[in-house]
């Protein structure tokens, strides 16, 4: 087993099972709220081979991770200031040396990682689909790992799958790692995501020992859609107002989830005091 880097700030891997489900989209609204919730984010694209978060964002990146690992730049160039506050570390797409990295280049790469979370109270990081090594090592140094998935049945077996998978690498690493926590994406309403979310605990309870909890869910919605089109994380995009089930309150809700688990309720209300002025806290 070799040595964990330790990141600065503590990081939350959004990840899942299957492409498609969501996680850059939730990755990008997440943390867009963790900072209106007054914490200093970073938001790091880790999917290494297929990275698209600048799009979604719509940043045109100067420098990539990319770069970074072969020495052309170092990591902190790879970083740019998103919207709503973020700052966000840019990947490289369609790159295959990427997407399959050396261990020598992933103990690099965490490296700098760590470094470059210095300064920072929380690391947001948009992780690829599946269960490869990369993912597999962020999940090992992610102090809360949400899986994202929606309701249908093969993107559910796939998140078990990866839950799996995580749970696995952090007993062959000798960690004691909480229990990955779910999202359920697309769905109709509250009622979908907690019935999906029990459905994969209960396999998860009976075949792992391991209930994971639903950290929050999003519903499938034209606007979050509409806004990726425009560039905008759908947080920064305004939602029905007051009605407790807009995408914009559940990723409210899901960002007070991501604190709480933390251990971070104190640091962000200290943080909310200190920069409420700075930025509009909804
Ligand atoms: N809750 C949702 N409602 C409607 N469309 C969504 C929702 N979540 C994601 N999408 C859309 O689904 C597509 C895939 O999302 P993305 O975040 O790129 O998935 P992943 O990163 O898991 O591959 C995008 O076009 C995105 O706009
Ligand atoms: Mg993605």
């Amino acid at each position: 087993m070799s040595a964990q880097p330790m990141l600065h700030a503590p990081l939350v891997l959004v990840t899942g099972g299957k492409g498609g489900v969501g996680k850059t989209t939730l990755a990008a609204s997440l943390a867009v709220q963790l900072r209106a919730q007054g914490l200093r984010t970073l938001l790091c694209d880790l999917d290494l081979g297929l990275a698209n978060l600048h799009v979604l964002l719509g940043i045109e990146p100067l420098h990539t991770i990319e770069q970074a690992l072969a020495d052309e730049c170092a990591l902190s160039d790879c970083i740019v200031p998103g919207q709503g506050g973020i700052d966000v570390l840019v990947g490289s797409n369609g790159s295959a040396a990427m997407a399959q990295l050396s261990p020598d280049m992933r103990a690099r790469l965490l490296e700098q990682l760590a470094q470059v979370s210095t300064g920072y109270d929380v690391v947001v990081g948009d992780s690829a689909a599946g269960i490869g090594p990369d993912v597999l090592a962020f999940g090992a140094l992610a102090r809360m790992v949400l899986v994202v998935t929606t309701p249908d049945p093969s993107a559910a077996a796939d998140a078990y799958g990866l839950v799996k998978a995580l749970v696995a690498e952090s007993g062959a690493r000798g960690l004691d790692l909480p229990t990955p926590e779910l999202v359920l994406n697309q769905v109709s309403g509250a009622r979908e995501a907690e019935l999906s979310a029990a459905r994969l605990a209960q396999v998860c309870q009976r075949f792992l020992t391991r209930s994971p909890r639903l950290a929050g869910w999003v519903p499938r919605a034209p606007r979050i859609a509409e806004a990726a089109r425009r560039r905008v994380p759908f947080a920064l995009a305004g939602g029905p107002a007051g009605s407790g089930s807009g995408e914009r309150e559940c990723v409210q809700r899901l960002a007070r989830r991501v604190v709480l688990g933390l251990g971070m309720e104190s640091v962000s209300s200290a943080a909310v005091g200190n920069r409420a002025q700075d930025w509009s806290l909804s």
